[in-house]
């Protein structure tokens, strides 16, 4: 399986930005072994392209049917067309934000998945939820609510982000990442059969060059889902370095 290292530049960038994507392009270009993906704004998209490299450039959200009257939504097929290879479904931020639940979720992955794009789907509890206990019952039922029946190895990521830690500088230990990522893949398992052990499953919230090699190297981490430090490649650059040498 392979790592993969995305980042979600969130709203933020202007082109001045599109500098960082070339350095990142450049290193990671230098690590083949690994994919590296970056989620611009959907302003940047198109020129991200263009600074890529073998950088994936994919969006932050797509609408869950393919065309009509959505006032300021984009749909999946307009993704591809600016040269997107995949989608965030789900973030926490959409949940919290935008109210959005677990069945529209579904929807704009299954969107993204029969437009050609990679659905990277967003799951984790809130804080309060992890301080009644219940943090597996609510990334449980999160995973089975927002996995459409389309998935497969090649079509779906999930990124295991507990609300609490994003953009927040705390993280869970990584006994509970490893615990909760396990619980996930055994999930996935009982969702989508033998697809289910190939799926690659992320994690994200406050990954920091200093953290990195250590979350990465927990079991059942293939990757990380990566929001502020991916907005300069000074700080991202290492963590995709962090992931090739543990992929070595
Ligand atoms: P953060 O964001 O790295 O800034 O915590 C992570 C995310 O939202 O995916």
């Amino acid at each position: 399986m392979r790592t993969l290292i995305a980042g979600n530049w969130k709203m933020n960038g202007s082109r001045a930005m599109l500098a960082e994507l070339d350095r990142i392009a450049e290193a990671a270009a230098g690590t083949p072994a690994i994919d590296v993906a970056i989620a611009p704004p959907f302003t940047l998209l198109g020129e991200a392209v263009g600074h890529a490299g073998p950088v994936a450039i994919g969006g932050q959200d797509c609408h869950q049917v393919a065309q009509g009257a959505h006032t300021g939504c984009i749909a999946a097929p307009m993704l591809v067309e600016m040269g997107a290879r995949f989608v965030i479904c789900g973030h926490s931020e959409r949940r919290a934000e935008f109210g959005e639940i677990d069945s529209l979720v579904r929807a704009k992955a299954e969107a993204a998945q029969t437009s050609g794009l990679l659905a990277i789907v967003c799951i984790g509890e809130d804080e309060p939820g992890r301080d009644r206990g219940q943090a597996a019952m609510a990334v449980t039922a999160e995973l089975e609510g927002s996995v459409p029946p389309t998935s497969t190895a090649a079509n779906l990521v999930i990124s295991y982000e507990p609300a609490w830690a994003i953009g927040t500088g705390r993280t869970p230990t990584m006994a509970e990442i490893a615990e909760m990522h396990g619980l996930i893949r055994a999930r996935l398992i009982q969702l989508l059969g033998e697809q289910g052990r190939g799926v690659r499953i992320l994690y994200g919230g406050s990954v920091t060059p200093d953290n990195a090699a250590a979350i990465l190297a927990c079991a059942e981490v293939n990757g990380a889902l990566i929001g502020g430090a991916s907005l300069s490649a000074d700080r991202f650059v290492p963590i995709v370095r962090a992931a090739a040498n543990l992929a070595r």
